[in-house]
This record gives structure tokens, C-alpha cells and sequence, in this order.
């Protein structure tokens, strides 16, 4: 679908970035700007500002940036047209008659309805008994009314079952495979079907469509599990398993597990709060769902090392979203699964009740490390978890955290209060020094990743960014790159990454559409729109943007690119010699 240019305005207008960016950021006002803390990516000083009068945000920290538009197509994960789509809905504004989003929404449809009828065909063949219902009920202990109630399915041994009654009921093999119900073989061009001989769970949404399966394997074979990818109805990164039935009850808390199966025994065993990622880590899209529904999470991941790892990345993505956050550890069992069956559900609601912070943990991680009966041990300990308070933004949390601390070490609060302050200003002047080091690096172009050419043709790069960056703020200087004697084509641009952001000015010169960062968006990512805008922020601040910077940006993109040309038939000739070289002494 393409809206026009006039429709596109018509949204940006009714959504000044400001007030849509508020609805996810806390802004501040810094001069003409706004600033806050970057949603996309973590931090504790504010570098994401916003500038209402231009219409975009960029982030300092992390380089993203652009207009409203590309705004949403981040945050929402949804891709240029739905976020549109999503800007126009929140204005109010009725959306033009789109057929490539009827063809969207018959896409969706048709896969939702195949999954029904899969579920319902897993299901059925669970319920005839056999392999799988023995695998749920005896060596899982499933009860009848949580298997039903969770309408787990199996899908029995057969490469044709699923797809023949797909099939049947009118669907191609090419709308089977979208879905991920079924492969295609590569010699015969047929479908087959994707689950086999594994224990089914359905994914079910909040408005109750089946989303998506998982199917586990019921021995130890491998791939444990089988997963379906993002469908036109799915996207894993948005979705928490069981949330269908958690959102009724989860007011004050929420459980996260890993897995489907924790999940369930949690249900089963009155602990209806219970959700789990879909065989991902968690996002910080699932946590941003989480806050919709609760107040305050209760990690309950697995025993091993690795789910307390996952445990702690946990903490950082909900702490992010403004959700209180406790751990819960099992002990004597692997997962949570495991722990009610062997201990029972009120052993579990004690857990519950005794979870802790991420900062008992943090504490007791320091205690374990060192021997604090001992002055040196007390000593590196003290040092150690002033650094661990030092990094929490929140004063109240920080004076809270000093208490324990000191009543856990034994020594005086103040003196702990002090230590933490001191760590706390070196950290922050060694965060200012990095920052201010990770500019140096990209104005050099390391580690740029937009535009990967720039460290090795810097010189070209930045040339190309100024004028690009000017074309940006006044388009009309276009035209004197097609003066007489300042002639510069797309073509001409050494980079890359820049070549195509002048051919998307000249594309829009051409077809008469008012400039504006937000028509790139179709074209380029987030990260790029970041740069895109990064060009522009950079020569807004200055006042030297006239016809004379244009040329001499001319004149240096053409000089670089002939040494660039050069070096390569350099290389390309001296490549040319060598392999004459060895043939000649092959020869000879
Ligand atoms: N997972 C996955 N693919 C795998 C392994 C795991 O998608 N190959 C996901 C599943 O969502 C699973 C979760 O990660 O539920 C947790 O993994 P694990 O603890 O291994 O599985 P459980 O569901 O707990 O299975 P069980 O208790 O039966 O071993
Ligand atoms: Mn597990």
C-alpha cells in the first residue's frame, strides 16, 4: 500500500511527535528540545531528544532516530504502512481504501483459520489416547481438565494428516507453509507436515485465536522443541504464552517462567498469574505487554545457571519498563514444574511470598565472594557492592539498599553512604568519557554500521554527510548539483549507504514532493533514518550552509572518489600482473 504524500502529512500533523513520543518516554525540556531516557536501548542519563519544531527524535547514545513515523515502526515493531495505519487510527483519521492491507488482513484471517483447525485436529488426536496422552498424563502428571483447558493437542507420526485435511478444506500448500504448519520437499515440490509425533501447546491470544503451536518432542531426541516462526498472525517477540488466561488475574503480580510447561503446573495448581516467553529471551516488547496488565513481576525461571543469568537480563528489560520486579529461586527442583510436583502448591506460594530483589541478590552474590569475618574480605565486599548501589538511578532506592548493606557488612551507614556517592561520580564522569569517546570513534566512522564504508574513505563520508545533511534542511540547493561545473550524480558519491539517500532526494525532486525526513522512512530502517537525521541535526546547529560549503563538498566527494576508482584499478591491475606472473612462470 502507498498513501500519498498528502495523507502521510495529513497523519504527521495530527501526531506532533512530541505528545506521541510522551506516550512511551518521559520528556523533559532541555532548550528548544525535549529529553528523556532512549526507549531503545538502556541508560541511565537521558541522551534520546526530541525536537517538536522539526518533527523528529534521535539518540544520542544509541543513534536512532527519525520522525514520527519511523518513532512508531520502532517502538510498535510494525513495519512503515501499519504504522501509519497506527498514527491515523490514534488521530482519528479514516484510512483510504487499502487493498494491499485487505490482502493483509485475508492473509491473517486464512492463517488463523488453519490453526484452528489444526488445533482442533491435534486435540482430537491427543484425546484418542496413545503416545501422547500417555506422555501428559503419566510421565507429566497432566490432569484431564488442565490438558483440556489448555486444549493441548498431539501430532501424531505422519508427513500427510495435517496437509490432507488442510487441504481438503481449500487451502494451498503455499498458505500451509506461511502458517509454518507444514514444509515443502525440495525434490517432490509436495507439503508435508511440520509437527510430528511431539505433544502440541497452543498459542492463543487475547481475543482467543490460536496464534501458534509448540511441539514438543516426549523423549530426548532434538530439536526439544518445534516452534512456529512469525506468521502474518504471529510474531513471537509480542506474544507471552497462557497471557489469554493470566490477564484476568494478574492485578498486582504476574509469574514469568521459561517454559509451557511451568506454566501449565502453575495454572494447575491455582497460580492462574503464570505467563512464559515463546522460546526467546524475554523482550522488552513482552515487557512493555506486562505493565499493560500488572504491576509487578515475580521471575520464576529455571534452577540452572543458565535461567538465572536469563533472570538477571530480565530484571534490567522489566526495571526499563517501570515494573516492580522480584525472583523467586526454586531449590531441590530444576523448574518451577518440577518443584510443585514434588512439593505442592503451598510450598510454592511460600517462594512466592519470600521472593527478593535483584538487589538481595546482588548482596548476597557479594557476601558469598567474600569472607567479611575478615578485614580484607570486609573491605572488598564494602568496595564491591558500593559499585553494585552506585549504578541504581533511584536516591530512595540507593538509601534503602545502604541500610541493608551496612547492617549486612557492619559498617556505619554514612561511611557506606559516602563510599557510594564517590563511586557514584566516578561512574558517571567514566560514562560522560565513554560517550564522549564513542563520538570521536563515529565521527571517524569505527564501528559504523549504516554506513560501514566511512572508516576506510572518512574523508569522502564526511564531505557527503555535510551536503547531504544541507540538501536535507534546503532542498532547493539540489539544483546546484546539476549547475554547470558542479554536476554531482548519485553515482558520483563514494559511500554507499549515502549514494542511495541522494538518490531518494533526487527521486523526490523529481516527483515534486515536498522534502521531508519522513518520506525516506519507506526506504530506510530505524537505524538509518537515525543517521539520516543525524546528517540534518548536525548542520541545523550552524550557520555556514550556503552554496560554498555545497561546492567544496562537490569538489572533495569528486577527489575522493577518483582515488577510490584509482586504488581499485590499482589493486584490480596489480591484481592483473600477479596472475599474469604465474602464469608466465607456469609456463616457462
Ligand atoms: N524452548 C524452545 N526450543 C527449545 C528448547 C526450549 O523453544 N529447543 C522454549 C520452550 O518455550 C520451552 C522453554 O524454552 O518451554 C523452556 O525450555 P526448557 O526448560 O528446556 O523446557 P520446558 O518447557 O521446561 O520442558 P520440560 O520441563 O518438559 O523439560
Ligand atoms: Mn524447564
Amino acid at each position: 500500500m502507498k498513501f500519498s504524500p498528502a495523507f502521510i502529512d495529513e497523519v504527521k500533523a495530527r501526531n506532533p511527535i512530541e505528545e506521541v513520543v510522551s506516550s512511551y518516554v518521559t520528556l523533559k525540556r532541555a532548550g528548544s528540545n525535549l529529553t528523556g531516557l532512549c526507549p531503545f536501548h538502556s541508560e541511565k542519563t537521558p541522551s534520546f531528544s526530541v525536537s517538536a519544531p522539526n518533527g523528529f527524535f534521535y539518540c544520542f547514545g544509541c543513534g536512532t532516530g527519525g520522525d514520527v513515523i519511523s518513532f512508531i515502526m520502532k517502538i510498535e515493531n510494525l513495519d512503515y504502512p501499519s504504522a501509519i495505519g497506527f498514527l491515523a487510527k490514534r488521530a482519528g483519521l479514516p484510512l483510504p481504501e487499502n487493498p494491499d492491507e485487505k490482502e493483509q488482513g485475508v492473509r491473517r484471517a486464512r492463517v488463523l483459520a488453519m490453526n484452528r483447525l489444526a488445533a482442533k485436529y491435534f486435540h482430537s488426536k491427543l484425546m484418542e489416547g496413545g503416545a501422547g496422552l500417555e506422555y501428559l498424563t503419566e510421565k507429566r502428571k497432566l490432569p484431564m481438565p488442565l490438558i483440556k483447558h489448555f486444549g493441548l493437542g498431539f501430532a501424531p507420526d505422519s508427513f500427510g494428516e495435517l496437509t490432507n485435511l488442510l487441504t481438503r478444506n481449500g487451502y494451498s500448500a503455499e498458505e500451509m507453509k506461511t502458517a509454518f504448519l507444514c514444509g515443502i520437499s525440495p525434490k517432490t515440490g509436495r507439503p508435508y507436515d511440520y509437527f510430528r509425533n511431539r505433544v502440541i501447546f497452543p498459542i492463543i491470544d487475547n481475543a482467543g485465536e490460536v496464534i501458534a503451536f509448540g511441539g514438543r518432542v516426549m523423549d530426548d531426541s532434538l530439536p526439544k522443541y518445534l516452534n512456529t516462526s512469525d506468521t502474518p498472525a504471529f510474531r513471537k517477540s509480542r506474544n507471552l504464552f497462557a497471557l489469554n488466561f493470566a490477564k484476568k488475574h494478574c492485578a498486582e503480580t504476574m509469574i514469568l517462567c521459561e517454559g509451557y510447561m511451568d506454566v501449565i503446573a502453575l495454572h494447575g495448581a491455582g497460580f492462574e498469574n503464570a505467563v512464559a516467553t515463546l522460546g526467546t529471551a524475554l523482550t522488552s516488547e513482552q515487557a512493555r505487554i506486562m505493565k499493560r496488565y500488572t504491576k509487578k513481576v515475580i521471575i520464576s525461571y529455571d534452577a540452572d545457571e543458565a535461567g538465572q543469568r536469563a533472570a538477571d537480563r530480565a530484571f534490567g528489560i522489566l526495571g526499563e519498563v517501570g515494573l516492580e520486579t522480584r525472583l523467586l529461586r526454586v531449590e531441590g527442583a530444576k523448574d518451577p514444574d518440577e518443584y510443585i510436583k514434588k512439593f505442592g502448591a503451598d510450598r510454592f506460594r511460600k517462594l512466592l511470598e519470600g521472593s527478593r530483589t535483584r538487589f538481595d541478590f546482588q548482596l548476597e552474590g557479594v557476601l558469598k565472594r567474600n569472607n567479611v569475618a575478615e578485614n580484607e574480605g570486609k573491605l572488598k565486599a564494602a568496595a564491591e557492592i558500593t559499585s553494585i548501589i552506585a549504578a541504581y538511578p533511584s536516591e530512595v532506592e540507593r538509601d534503602v539498599y545502604i541500610g541493608q548493606a551496612s547492617a549486612a557488612l557492619s559498617v556505619p551507614k554514612e561511611s557506606l553512604k559516602n563510599d557510594v556517592n564517590r563511586a557514584k561520580i566516578s561512574r558517571e564522569k567514566r560514562e560522560t568519557k565513554e560517550a564522549e569517546e564513542k563520538i570521536m570513534r563515529e565521527t571517524r566512522g569505527f564501528g559504523d554500521r549504516i554506513n560501514p564504508e566511512k572508516v576506510t574513505f572518512h574523508r569522502g563520508a564526511r564531505a557527503e554527510e555535510i551536503l547531504l545533511g544541507i540538501l536535507l534542511l534546503y532542498p532547493e540547493m539540489l539544483s546546484v548539483l546539476e549547475k554547470e561545473g558542479s554536476v554531482l550524480t548519485p553515482d558520483d558519491l563514494v559511500t554507499e549507504f549515502n549514494r542511495r539517500v541522494l538518490k531518494k532526494l533526487f527521486e523526490l525532486k523529481e516527483e515534486d514532493a515536498a522534502i521531508s525526513l519522513s518520506l525516506f522512512a519507506e526506504d530506510f530502517s530505524p537505524g538509518e533514518m537515525g543517521k539520516i537525521a543525524k546528517y540534518q541535526i548536525d548542520r541545523e546547529k550552524l550557520t555556514d550552509n550556503g552554496e560554498d560549503v555545497v561546492l567544496d563538498c562537490v569538489r572533495i566527494i569528486k577527489e575522493e572518489k577518483a582515488k577510490k576508482t584509482t586504488s581499485l584499478e590499482d589493486l584490480l591491475a596489480s591484481k592483473r600482473q600477479k596472475k599474469q606472473d604465474k602464469e608466465t612462470t607456469s609456463k616457462g
